[in-house]
């Protein structure tokens, strides 16, 4: 009953599986013809349920991929598709992310979505850190946005040197990120700026896990409208480290984040390690953080293991004349070990007027190099031995 052929297919090797009638092409094949690769692995996503990229194999991708509204389908990356570094062509052809003004090389959607295979996204980023040191408006495409998705498995990929964040999860529902190892690293004086690992946005049901990161910017960041994320089981170095946020920037706007776990994450030569930013001022946004856990830190030379700062890019005084309308609740700080930097292994600071309730800090072992550790905070209430420990506390 079953019979496979192969035949070409706009240049892609396809192996088709028949039941008598003709049925769409099960697998196809890509290899590299030079040139821009792009167009017949968008073609190939599109009419075959599985797509492999072998082994050995590199595609060039010159131009944007527009996979959205995909329905079933595996792309089983064993080589690599590296984006072609022609800064003039994706700053003005990138996919537009409203969103903190960005542009993607990527668009993957529908449902049930498989990305896998070992394979490598190559984001070819040194010309862009170089570029972006003498253009601080220079638009940098994100590697992969999953957009409009629900259903999707993206697991065993390498991401390397994206030229900005490597991943946004923006209006999904239902993605897994499993064994994702992303490294962004300037050769050059350079650094590699906001090479965030995740940012996720108006997305729900969200899970990161079991993954290696070293970049230049945050680890995991969530932003308006994450809701049921789980991050567990990652290594970060260099970043700037798990946080919410920043929330409740733009005037007129309401931003959620609500039931997040961040759990057994070990976070290495990092600017923050568990952070919540809001912003306050006049002329900002609101919204609410609610139900966040961060439980099982092991931090080494962090700047800043702990952070809740509910007066972001404000000062004291203009904080307390406009606090964040962005209000905090349910926090739990859990399980959180190792060295700082500085001296503050942990700072608190929240808007006046009770914006900050119900935090929760437990089994800390944080250690300063300078020998004395201190925890500050402004504007919150704690009790038991957290009181104890962060001594201007106890008064509101
Ligand atoms: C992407 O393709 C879909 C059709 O699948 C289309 O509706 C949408 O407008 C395209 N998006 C962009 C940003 O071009
Ligand atoms: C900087 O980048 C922006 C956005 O990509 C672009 O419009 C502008 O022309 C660039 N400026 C220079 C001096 O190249
Ligand atoms: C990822 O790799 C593991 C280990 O090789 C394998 O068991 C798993 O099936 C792979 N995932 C996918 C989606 O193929
Ligand atoms: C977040 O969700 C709420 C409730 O659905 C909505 O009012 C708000 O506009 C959303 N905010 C953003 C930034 O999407
Ligand atoms: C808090 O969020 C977790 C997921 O992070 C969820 O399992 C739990 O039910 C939530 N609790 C409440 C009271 O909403
Ligand atoms: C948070 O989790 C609780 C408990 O599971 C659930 O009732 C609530 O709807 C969740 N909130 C959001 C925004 O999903
Ligand atoms: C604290 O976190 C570490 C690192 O994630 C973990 O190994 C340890 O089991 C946790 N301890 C408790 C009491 O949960
Ligand atoms: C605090 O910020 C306000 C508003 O941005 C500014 O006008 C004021 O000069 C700042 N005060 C100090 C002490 O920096």
């Amino acid at each position: 009953m079953f019979s496979a052929f192969v035949k070409t297919f706009l240049g892609v090797a396809t192996i088709l599986a028949a039941t008598g009638a003709a049925t769409a092409q099960a697998s196809c094949t890509l290899s590299s013809l030079g040139g821009d690769d792009a167009p017949r692995l968008l073609q190939a996503v599109k009419s075959c349920a599985t797509t492999v990229i072998p082994k050995g194999t590199t595609l060039n991708i010159a131009t944007r991929m527009n996979m959205t509204g995909l329905s079933n389908k595996r792309i089983e990356l064993e080589g690599t598709l590296r984006f072609n570094p022609d800064l003039a062509y994706w700053t003005g052809n990138g996919f537009f992310i409203p969103f903190q003004t960005q542009i993607t090389f990527w668009l993957l959607g529908g449902q049930n979505i498989v990305l896998t295979g070992g394979g490598t996204l190559d984001g070819a980023g040194q010309s862009w850190y170089d570029a972006f040191a003498t253009n601080s408006s220079l638009l940098r495409p994100i590697t992969l946005t999953i957009f409009q998705a629900q259903n999707v498995l993206v697991e065993n990929i390498t991401m390397i040197n994206g030229p900005e964040w490597h991943n946004l999860v923006n209006e999904a529902q239902g993605v897994v990120y499993n064994n994702i190892h992303i490294n962004a690293v300037s050769t050059s004086s350079h650094g590699a700026q906001n090479t965030d690992g995740w940012n996720v946005y108006r997305s729900d049901d969200i899970t990161i896990k079991n993954s290696v990161i070293v970049n230049g910017d945050d680890c995991v960041a969530f932003k308006p409208n994450a809701t049921n994320v789980l991050v567990e089981n990652l290594d970060c170095t260099g970043s700037h480290g798990i946080s919410v946020g920043s929330l409740g920037q733009f005037p007129g706007m309401f931003d959620i984040v609500q039931n997040v776990t961040a759990r057994n994450i070990k976070m290495t030569k990092a600017q923050n390690g568990a952070r919540i930013k809001a912003w306050a001022g006049p002329n900002v946004g609101s919204g609410i953080v609610k139900n966040i856990t961060f439980d099982g830190f092991v931090e080494s030379s962090v700047d800043n293991p702990v952070v809740i700062d509910q007066c972001y890019m404000t000062n004291a005084t203009a904080c307390s004349q406009f606090p964040s309308n962005t209000f905090i609740q349910d926090i739990v700080f859990r399980n959180i070990s190792g060295t700082s930097t500085g001296s503050v292994v942990a700072a608190l600071t929240c808007s006046p007027d009770g914006r900050c309730s119900n935090i929760e800090v437990d089994n800390f072992n944080l250690n300063s190099p300078s020998g004395t550790a201190r925890f500050t905070c402004s504007n919150v209430m704690l009790s038991g031995s957290a009181a104890e420990l962060f001594p201007t506390c106890s008064e509101t």
